[in-house]
């Protein structure tokens, strides 16, 4: 029975003082219950150790939104994982669309960066999806395979534990078109069969699929009732405390 994982992606929102009061909101209004899940928040750099001082892991855990794939020297600009670790990051996001995207990241770099991030003893979350114009061209399948292919088989201590994928594609990130509960099951069983053949059955069987894209309270239930489904990455909801909190709920409602 795999835990879901709810996790916030603020992006480049949230300084130290907004974010803080927005992860002391969320802990605030989870704080005491039984959850049958995990939740994460990944604020900016420079806003982890202000929301460590908050999410505390009770309920509420701390993760970063990217790393360096080297943890320490002269690389100016970069932040090493054992300092995200020090910091009170638990899990790190790998390879979102917006980075590879922006800033051109490709598949070499990401097999660099998880297999830091897991050596420094943190969680990976690895994004990956698809296009629109790949999805209208019906490759999404293939576009998704060879993600999954170009990293996971270099990984050197993945295992379902330390390492989450979040399916998000793309043309649903930010759009405010989220993909149909069909859509998402369709893609994260796919997802999980191309896992068992690289990794194994037990690994795919127990590795968390996570799906991203204008995810919000009022579809979370349906989208985390699925049954390849363990949670989501929440960009936007995760920004106001009402919202991410009703997705939470929505994940609970999803277990029945
Ligand atoms: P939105 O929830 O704003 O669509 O963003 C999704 C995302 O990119 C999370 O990483």
């Amino acid at each position: 029975m795999r835990r879901y994982l709810v996790a916030g992606n603020w992006k480049m929102n949230l300084g130290p003082a907004a974010g803080r009061e927005l992860a002391a909101g969320v802990s605030d209004r989870l704080r005491g219950r039984v959850l049958r899940g995990d939740v994460l928040v990944c604020p900016p750099y420079v806003t982890i150790p202000a929301v460590a001082a908050v999410a505390d892991g009770n309920p509420v855990l701390l993760g970063a939104q990217n790393c360096g794939d080297q943890d320490s020297g002269a690389f100016t600009g970069e932040v090493g994982p054992s300092m995200l670790k020090e910091a009170g990051a638990q899990y790190v996001i790998i390879a979102h669309s917006e980075r590879r995207q922006y800033q051109r990241e490709d598949d070499e770099l990401f097999v660099r960066k998880i297999n830091l991030v897991h050596a420094c003893g943190l969680k990976a979350i690895f994004c990956y999806g698809e296009l629109l114009g790949e999805r209208k061209a019906g490759r999404e399948r293939d576009v998704v395979r060879a993600q999954l292919e170009g990293v996971l088989p270099k990984l050197q201590y993945a295992d379902p534990y330390n390492t989450v994928l979040a399916y998000e594609p793309v043309w649903a990130i930010g759009t405010g078109e989220t993909a149909t509960p069909e859509q998402a099951q369709e893609m994260h069983a796919w997802s999980r069969e191309v896992v068992a053949r690289l990794l194994g059955d037990g690994p795919a069987g127990n590795m968390r699929i996570l799906y991203g894209g204008s995810c919000k309270a009022s579809n979370a239930r349906e989208l985390f009732g699925q049954k390849d489904v363990d949670g989501g990455l929440i960009g936007g909801a995760s920004l106001k405390v009402d919202d991410f909190v009703g997705i939470v709920e929505g994940a609970e409602a999803a277990l029945g």
